[in-house]
């Protein structure tokens, strides 16, 4: 079947709406996802992907003849993705749904974990906890690559002066919003969109993922992929779990 009648109608190119209100699945790669595709088609551990929407990097893994877990807090995403899963790539694929930070797998279980653009739908402890337990997912020498919203995308870069304000100030959230509503437009349903969102900047994964052990290989903002994009929509992080 093809993608047209399985993906939901979108009415922005380049992205496709989730079936749960948090926001849009990309249909292109950003710069940390592709290395982690890359990065995962190269070994023989199996990879995870957290929030994996329509399996936009799964797909591409799976492609580059990695062994793919995909997660996502929404079934109805992963009963799509399921279909969307080439014949010949099935026995390298399976599936659960899980919400983070709740969500549980065994110590050491992967290669590689990515988690691209669904952090920022958690408050700061909940990104502190998940964080500390991919550590765990993690075998020692595997990476976790993650991107997040940054503050200077979505409704909420409206307030992005007073994010540099509270970042100045040194508060360790800066970027959280707790009344998405009032960034939304009048012609917006707010019971359609999360009542919070925590956009990040790479300051701060850097320091999340520090503080869960891991070493930090690069961390930076990342560009977006719609035509309003800047070069500074997302932050992402690439970090090692050090040899034990
Ligand atoms: C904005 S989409 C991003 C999809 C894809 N990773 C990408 O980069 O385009 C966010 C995805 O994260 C999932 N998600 C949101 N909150 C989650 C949570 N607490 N635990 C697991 N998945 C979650 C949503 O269901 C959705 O599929």
């Amino acid at each position: 079947m093809h993608d047209k009648d399985l993906l939901p109608e979108s009415p922005i190119a380049g992205l496709v709406p989730t079936m749960n209100n948090t926001g849009w699945m990309t249909e292109s790669l950003d710069e940390i996802s592709t290395a982690f595709t890359d990065f995962a088609g190269g070994r023989d551990d199996e990879v995870l992907d957290m929030g994996c929407a329509y399996g936009i990097a799964t797909l591409a893994a799976l492609d580059k003849g990695a062994r793919v877990f995909a997660c996502d807090i929404e079934p109805r995403h992963l009963e799509v993705l399921a279909r969307r899963v080439p014949v010949a790539a099935r026995d390298r694929y399976r599936s659960k749904p899980g919400a983070l930070p709740g969500v549980a797998f065994d110590t050491a279980s992967f290669g590689a974990i990515l988690a691209a653009r669904v952090l920022h739908f958690l408050d700061g402890d909940a990104v502190e906890q998940t964080v500390a337990k991919m550590h765990d997912w993690l075998k020692p020498g595997g990476c976790l690559f993650l991107v997040a919203d940054s503050p200077y995308t979505g409704p909420w870069k409206d307030q992005a002066d007073e994010y540099e304000r509270r970042k100045a100030a040194g508060e360790p959230w800066p970027g959280f919003v707790d009344d998405y509503a009032r960034y939304l437009p009048a012609t917006a349903d707010p019971a359609e969109h999360p009542t919070f969102i925590n956009p990040m900047d790479p300051d701060i994964l850097r320091r999340v993922c520090e503080a869960a052990g891991l070493e930090v290989l690069e961390a930076r903002f990342l560009a977006g992929s719609t035509r309003w994009s800047s070069d500074r929509d997302h932050a992402g992080v690439v970090a090692r779990r050090r040899d034990d």
